[in-house]
């Protein structure tokens, strides 16, 4: 097999490296490689390096920092301040998707490696009575919101769901949605298409071999979205279906409300080209990204980028200054993407993580190491606000809205299935109450509104002790997105009843799981 030519191109770019063990390997495995190395353009891994860690680092994070403002009321629309123009909001939201104007885009490229779990985070189940994954709560909002369109317009109408995946997680989630039949959605709606993948490099730029033919590979960040959007023809899809408005957001967030007419109508309203839904930020160590302005332009600084002092400077008001937290939620115009795609990627740069990478050394043998000995390399998803000509922010309730699942529920007790199961538990009680509905124990008598678990997000030493003793606060019930996308179409089905726990709201009405021995 001549790899002259690989060789050379290795050698220019200061990476031959990677072929010390060529001779080891068995012709199989000598074809792979080269097919892998040969897709690669390594002068530009050399410059992605060269640009990322020149932004990264204390002495460029502290210069940020003494830059950021926070978000200027004006460009501010918030779901309890602005409670009168909700409604003009949601219809001017509802009309653009009866008009087939509004697509979903997922991003769900993204190992789940706090989680730890070895399949696509969407296909997790965080034990609802109903078991329903991530991707069956998304596809069923998604029907459901379709339904409520076409009942205030009278047409017919469908909101694609474009879904982002990565070498990591592109089959096993394409496999999952032809298992469950789309969810209930029609294959010709759905789209997976596939963000890029960089090398994890050294210090010095080195790319790092995981195997001895095998390079330490992973998704080049949710900012790869842009790319992958122009390689993958995804824009010129959307053009022909006669899309305008894009709502993008992460796979993790349990309570998203996809393609929120509200926020839809909010943005187009405003005349946006682009939108970022925030909730307020509380805690400076919480792990939320902030909107802000740096340098006159919007933009968001990552919570793994942000210094202490500056997360934990506070308005007069006794709030954090900046309070803006990115829930991951993204509303951009077609427009505004195609010229993303057109003009700014290239201009994206790629931010840095210091991670441990496990890595072979020169004997060949594979060494977990205990401290990072190398970075990714990853493009943010918001990286092109600064792109906008009008930008947008749309602030929501942490409770109704924002519940991510991050971490596995052996650890700090934060964003886990169980805090993510509770906050829609506990959404769902609401919605029951504001129907008109109430819950009573097995002796008949009433139980309190306001159960006794902690804030969204947290589990609390009680509701540990809680689960310890096998009860799993809040009151246990779950209502079907196919029956309700907001808490809207519930009163008929509950007011006035009393119901034991687990309560189970589906397309075939209201069970009670013990009364019928479920
Ligand atoms: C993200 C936001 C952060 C926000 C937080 C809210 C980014 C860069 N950061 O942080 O500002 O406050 O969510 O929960 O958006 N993904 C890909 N490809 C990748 C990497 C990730 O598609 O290469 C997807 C994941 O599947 C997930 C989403 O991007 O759906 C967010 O990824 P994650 O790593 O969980 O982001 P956070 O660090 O939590």
């Amino acid at each position: 097999m001549d790899i002259s030519k690989l060789v050379e191109r290795l050698a220019e770019a200061g990476q031959s490296h990677v072929l010390q063990f060529w001779d080891q390997l068995n012709p199989e495995e000598q074809a792979e490689m080269r097919v892998d190395l040969e897709s690669m353009n390594f002068m530009e891994i050399n410059n992605f390096f060269k640009s990322a860690m020149k932004t990264s680092g204390q002495s460029s994070q502290e210069k940020v920092d003494s830059r950021m403002e926070p978000v200027p009321r004006e460009v501010l629309g918030s779901v309890t301040r602005d409670h009168e123009s909700l409604k003009k909001w949601e219809e001017e939201g509802l009309r653009c998707i009866s008009e087939n104007k509004v697509a979903v885009l997922l991003l769900a490229g993204g190992q789940g490696t706090r989680l730890g779990v070895s399949y696509p985070k969407g296909m997790y189940d965080v034990g609802l009575p109903s078991h329903k994954t991530l991707f069956q709560i998304q596809a069923e909002r998604i029907q459901r919101l379709e339904q409520l369109a076409e009942k205030q317009h009278t047409r017919k109408c469908c909101i694609p769901w474009y879904i982002m995946t990565s070498g990591r997680t592109m089959d096993m989630t394409k496999d999952f949605f032809m298992q469950h039949n789309y969810f209930g959605l029609k294959e010709e709606n759905v789209f997976f298409f596939q963000q890029g993948m960089l090398p994890a490099v050294d210090f010095n730029g080195k790319v790092i071999l995981e195997g001895k033919g095998k390079l330490a590979m992973a998704p080049d960040g949710n900012g790869g979205l842009y790319r992958a959007l122009g390689t993958q023809n995804i824009v010129k899809n959307m053009e022909t279906r006669g899309i305008s408005y894009i709502h993008v957001y992460c796979v993790d967030n349990i309570l998203v409300k996809v393609a929120d007419p509200a926020f839809i109508g909010f943005c187009t309203l405003k005349g946006a080209d682009c939108g970022a839904k925030v909730v307020e930020k509380t805690n400076p160590t919480e792990a939320v990204g902030v909107v802000c302005k740096v340098d006159g332009r919007y933009q968001v600084v990552e919570y793994s980028e942000i210094t202490l002092a500056t997360a934990e400077k506070r308005s007069t008001d006794g709030r954090l200054m900046f309070n803006a937290g990115n829930i991951a939620n993204h509303f951009f115009t077609l427009t505004f993407l195609k010229d993303i795609v057109r003009t700014h990627e290239p201009q994206l740069q790629h931010h840095v993580a210091q991670k441990k990478i496990p890595y072979v050394n020169t004997q060949g043998q594979l060494i977990k190491p205990d401290k990072p000995n190398g970075i990714k390399m990853e493009k943010f998803v918001f990286d092109i606000f600064q792109f906008a000509k009008k930008f947008v922010v749309y602030e929501v309730l942490r409770e109704d809205e924002f519940s991510p699942l991050k971490n596995a529920d052996s650890q700090d007790g934060k964003d886990n299935p169980t805090t993510a199961r509770h906050a829609l538990m506990s959404l769902h009680h609401r919605w029951i109450l504001n129907a008109g509905g109430h819950f009573v124990d097995e002796n008949g008598t009433r139980i309190p509104a306001i159960p006794r678990h902690g804030p969204a997000g947290t589990v609390t030493p009680e509701v540990s002790q809680n689960l310890k003793d096998g009860t799993d606060l809040p009151i246990k019930c779950e209502i079907s997105p196919l029956v309700s996308y907001g808490g809207e179409g519930l009163e008929h089905l509950v007011n006035g009843q009393a119901f034991q726990p687990t309560l189970v709201i589906d397309e075939k009405g209201a069970h009670e799981l013990v009364k019928n021995g479920l």
